[in-house]
């Protein structure tokens, strides 16, 4: 990919329509001029940073087209879904069927997911979850046009447990938020966790998006567990591992968890983040050209390092690529899009990966450890880790 500066970037980005917001009344859709994407997505709450970072590395992607790719002008529309599920159906059809897109990239929680998957049922709009890990997207409730370019959740404490009782921790606790993707990542751990030998002494949850935590780290200072996991991100990550420090937690009890932990939060979190052992299919520290390249552009063009979150908008974006080189740029020959998209193979700067049967990334997983306020790759915890698809038929 060739390194892009933040004025190149810019001026590019004037031709996809200037990120218009407004509907174009009775305009067709992509098999006339414009193609019409749409991002749902959390620009407000915990998980702004991780939503604004998504549509960076997603126009990042789009931007190596070049000028009026396939003769089309790309126009944006953006819904804050606020990671609030109940609001997910409301916005879901705004963006679906009010901005009448071609394509919708979101979201961050996987609750908001579920609804965003349940107006993709009744409208058959492309949809490319570009985090949310909801297992059940790729699963029970898979549908021919969505696609994941993240992960589902029980993808990344999968291989955790092993690494804890590996490390000589055989009694933890898992801390978490108490919603669908805290459940199904703890669920994730307990499984691996005890298949390796371990006994999870307890389970703590805090309600989302709160970010009290100090019962249950006096819970966890007078349980003296040999180590902690847990499931946080975004600004709830900060604020745990920060307190986590602050309650004299850290270096007596060690801290692990899935590597959204410490992902986009480390300068925040300083030096209570240090020792941190996480997993995660990235790391900043990947040393293949693609994320070499990719970091260095980012960074220019948006004067902040990426992570994860960029990554994986990123890769929705070279998805996407594959979909509009299979069909011209013309979206409605949606049959050809998504057989593109299933035949899919990204070469990402989290390394190369391919779609499963299932829609979701099949892809190594990395064992972090945070060092002088980066996350380390120490080893790969898990070669091609391939998401079951539980219930899905596709
Ligand atoms: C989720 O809700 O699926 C999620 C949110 C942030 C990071 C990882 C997963």
């Amino acid at each position: 990919m060739k390194v892009v500066s933040r004025r190149n970037f810019l001026s590019a980005a004037g031709t996809f329509a200037g990120l218009s917001l407004l509907p174009l009344a009775g305009c067709s859709k992509s098999s006339g001029e414009v193609v019409r994407i749409g991002f749902m997505l959390p620009y407000t709450g915990t998980y702004a940073k991780l939503g604004v970072a998504i549509e960076n590395g997603f126009k990042l992607a789009l931007n190596s087209l070049g000028e009026k790719p396939f003769g089309k002008t790309f126009e944006f529309f953006t819904v804050d879904d606020e990671s609030n599920p109940a609001k997910a159906t409301d916005n879901a059809n705004k963006i679906m069927t009010r901005d009448n897109v071609d394509v919708v990239i979101g979201t961050v929680h996987s609750g908001v997911a579920m609804g965003m998957v349940k107006v993709a049922k009744e409208t058959g709009t492309l949809v490319i979850i570009p985090n949310a890990g909801a297992n059940a997207a790729t699963g029970s409730a898979c549908l021919p046009n969505v696609f994941r370019t993240s992960f589902s959740n029980w993808q990344p404490t999968h291989p955790l447990g092993r690494v804890m009782v590996q490390n000589g921790h055989k009694k933890s606790v898992f801390v978490t938020w108490k919603y669908g993707a805290g459940e199904e990542t703890l669920a994730s751990f307990r499984e691996g966790y005890e298949n390796a030998g371990g006994e999870l002494v307890k389970e703590l949850f805090v309600p989302f998006p709160n970010v009290e935590f100090q019962a249950i780290l006096t819970e966890i200072a007078s349980l003296k567990p040999d180590a902690v996991a847990c499931f946080f991100a975004g600004g709830g990550a900060v604020k745990f591992v920060k307190d986590y420090a602050a309650a004299g937690l850290q270096g007596k009890i060690p801290l692990y968890g899935s590597g959204f932990l410490t992902e986009g939060v480390l300068e925040a979190q300083g030096a209570s983040a240090e020792g941190i052992m996480t997993t995660l299919h990235y790391s900043d520290a990947l040393q293949n050209p693609q994320n070499i390249s990719f970091r260095e552009s980012y960074e220019s063009v948006f004067g902040e390092p990426a992570d994860v979150y960029a990554v994986q908008g990123f890769d929705a974006g070279l998805l996407l690529i594959q979909a509009l080189q299979a069909t011209d740029g013309d979206l409605s020959q949606k049959d050809v899009a998504i057989k593109a998209m299933e035949g899919a193979t990204i070469d990402s700067p989290r390394g190369r990966w391919k779609m499963s049967k299932s829609h979701n990334p099949i892809q190594d997983f990395y064992l972090r450890k945070v060092e002088n306020g980066e996350n380390k790759v120490i080893g790969t915890a898990w070669d091609a880790l391939e998401d079951p698809g539980t219930g899905c038929s596709l």
